[in-house]
């Protein structure tokens, strides 16, 4: 009776299960929220639950009667016969609307908390990411409502009909026979409760071994991913060891698992059939006594076996409903987590929300910032800048002196600890994140493409944008040659499934990105810094033209490429050292800029 899929399936995703308490039972009962306007739906479908549980209840009563009936006359045999069959009739059917109805509640339930669920995660600020890796989140979408899915449509159904049958099945033997009950009692729930017990110390076993394949399938995987590693460190000898090991694991455990499942079926085969003929016998000798009359021999062994077939499934079911409210605590978790308050449009339709244009004059003051995940050490100290609409700015230093960190807070990922972010002269706060991030673009010095078409991902600036608006918006960023030089031109499928772009190709395809969005102010993080000279300046030369009009933040390690700012901001372990033009901080005797200048210089006439 226990349903076998459905446990195998939620031992896969290897989801904890919780101690039912009435906190917990609190929060579980919040998914009744997503249920909304199906919750009459729920109720019906559990009228029906009950309605089956009862029908399998009256059956063993049937079949005793019917047995019984020979004795009577023809006319009861058909009588009872036909009770039968109008039994089953009804369960088939209750059992069908049953089936139907916590579907349809469950799915539709399932669709506004995956909705809920991936809206509020996409507006989390960038502080959640950072201290959660993306599998994780990744998890919480998929195994944990999964088993919410299953539970509502199987376990919650399962576990009160075999509630049903074990209560009603019980009240039932005692009126069949009172001496047979208590032995049936005595013996039964105990057999059943040792083979439940005995059923979870192997299934230990084979999420051991589950582990393991798992831990073996993640060295294929990165030494997969990282061929290119293993093979240039001539290591296939040492993965080939360690891939070894795990699976020399895998096969013990697996072994071990295997002997306690054989002596689990010698156990269940001696103990059940033991047990039932233990009881037959007692019955056969009621009945040869006259105390007990065949029919209800029968309507007897019947009830047994349905309760006991039922103490064996309802323990695995508790334990399914009990990781679903472990899962619906952690999806729970997720949503009451604050978000970033963004703007979404109500409609289903996609459309962006029309937003308030900056001039582009941005003003940093006195800012002070330590990243949420790593409170001890302050990345920015005191940082005064300012930038006025239509210029390029600098930022020049170290690795790991805090450039990066100043562009997140100019788009407003973190906020400051200390000071203000003016934007055209109003204070940051005084902006919706939306209209801010709308005003500006970043190429990045990685740049992400989508899966899809190289079309679709030069439109990720302006969802809305016409093919002639993206041809251009290449030709701007200096894509379209390579673009068309493709036999599938604009719809050329990039990301993880399709072609692999160059660096400068993928950087191309970010600045044309840029180009439609059209922003108010620009962030370059080294965005030539991993190039070759003749992508570097093909990339240089459509950045040179995007930069135009804009405010444009640029960070280079390159000194060359920023020589025209307007002014270098020079930061060193999180402060403003220098700052002023090329020429006003070159002539500084001594100056980090002046120092990493000449540096660069001779590297470069040696090279
Ligand atoms: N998400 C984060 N959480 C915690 N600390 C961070 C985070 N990002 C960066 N840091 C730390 O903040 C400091 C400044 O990092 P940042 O990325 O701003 O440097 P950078 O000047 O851009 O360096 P690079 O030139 O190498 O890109 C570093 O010490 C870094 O370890
Ligand atoms: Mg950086």
């Amino acid at each position: 009776m226990a349903r076998k899929g459905g446990f195998s399936s939620a031992e896969d995703r290897g989801l904890p299960k919780v101690k039912i308490s009435k906190s917990s039972l609190k929060k579980a009962l919040r998914l009744f929220y997503y249920i909304g306007p199906y919750k009459w739906r729920f109720l019906l479908g559990l009228v029906f639950l009950v309605l089956t549980g009862i029908t399998a209840i009256v059956f063993p009563r049937f079949m005793g009667l019917l047995v019984d009936s020979s004795q009577i006359s023809l006319d009861r045999i058909n009588e009872m016969g036909l009770k039968l069959l109008v039994l089953f009739g009804l369960q088939a059917i209750f059992s069908f609307f049953r089936v139907v109805l916590f579907v349809q509640v469950t799915e539709n339930m399932l669709l506004s908390i995956r909705k809920a669920t991936y809206a509020h995660l996409i507006q989390m600020p960038m502080s959640f990411f950072a201290q959660r890796r993306v599998g994780e989140i990744n998890s919480r979408m998929s195994a944990d409502l999964a088993q919410i899915g299953d539970t509502f449509t199987t376990s919650i159904a399962e576990f009160l009909r075999q509630f049903i049958i074990i209560v009603g099945g019980i009240i039932a033997l005692f009126f069949t026979s009172l001496k047979l009950a208590f032995l049936m009692l005595a013996i039964v729930p105990v057999v059943a409760i040792i083979a439940v017990f005995f059923g979870r110390y192997i299934r230990g076993f084979s999420k051991k071994v589950q582990d393991k394949i798992a831990e073996s399938n993640v060295i294929v995987e990165e030494t997969m991913q990282g061929i290119a590693n293993v093979k240039s460190f001539a290591n296939e000898f040492f993965e080939l060891l360690r891939y070894s090991k795990k699976s020399e694991e895998i096969k013990s455990l697996a072994i071990t698992g295997g002997k306690a499942r054989g002596a689990f079926f010698s156990f269940i085969i001696f103990c059940l059939f033991g047990a039932i003929i233990l009881l037959i016998w007692f019955a056969v000798k009621l009945e040869s006594e006259g105390l007990l009359s065949h029919g209800d021999m029968i309507q007897f062994m019947l009830y047994t076996v349905f309760v006991g077939a039922s103490i064996g499934g309802i323990a695995e079911q508790y334990a399914q409903i009990q990781k679903a409210i472990g899962a619906t605590e952690r999806v729970m978790e997720i949503l009451d987590e604050p978000s970033e308050t963004i703007q979404l449009p109500t409609t289903s339709k996609f459309s962006v929300l029309p937003y308030k244009r900056l001039e582009g004059n941005v003003r940093f003051e006195n800012i002070k910032f330590t990243y949420p995940s790593r409170k001890e050490v302050e990345v920015l100290k005191n940082i005064s800048f300012e930038a006025k609409k239509g210029q390029t700015i600098a930022f020049v230093g170290p690795s790991g002196s805090g450039k990066s960190t100043i562009t997140a807070l100019i788009l407003r990922f973190y906020e400051p600890n200390t000071g203000s972010i003016y934007f055209d002269e109003k204070k940051s706060s005084e902006y919706t994140l939306t209209d801010l991030r709308n005003n500006m673009a970043i190429v990045p010095q990685d740049v992400l493409l989508f899966g899809g078409t190289i079309r679709e991902n030069i439109a990720y600036g302006k969802p809305d944008a016409s093919m002639e608006e993206i041809i251009e918006a290449a030709k701007k960023a200096n894509a379209h040659e390579f673009i068309s030089g493709f036999p599938e031109g604009y719809d050329t499928i990039v990301g993880e499934r399709g072609i692999k772009l160059s660096g400068g190709q993928r950087q191309r395809v970010a600045i044309a990105r840029a180009v439609l969005k059209n922003p108010a102010i620009l962030i370059l993080d080294e965005a030539t810094s991993s190039l070759d000279s003749e992508s570097e300046r093909l990339v240089q030369e459509a950045l040179d033209k995007l930069m135009i009009g804009r405010t444009s933040f640029v960070i280079a390690h390159r000194l060359s490429t920023i020589r025209n700012a307007d002014s270098i901001i020079v930061i060193d372990k999180g402060e403003v050292v220098e700052s002023g033009t090329h020429t006003d901080l070159i002539e500084k005797q001594n100056g980090l800029y002046r120092n990493l200048s000449k540096l660069q210089f001779e590297h470069e006439k040696l090279t």
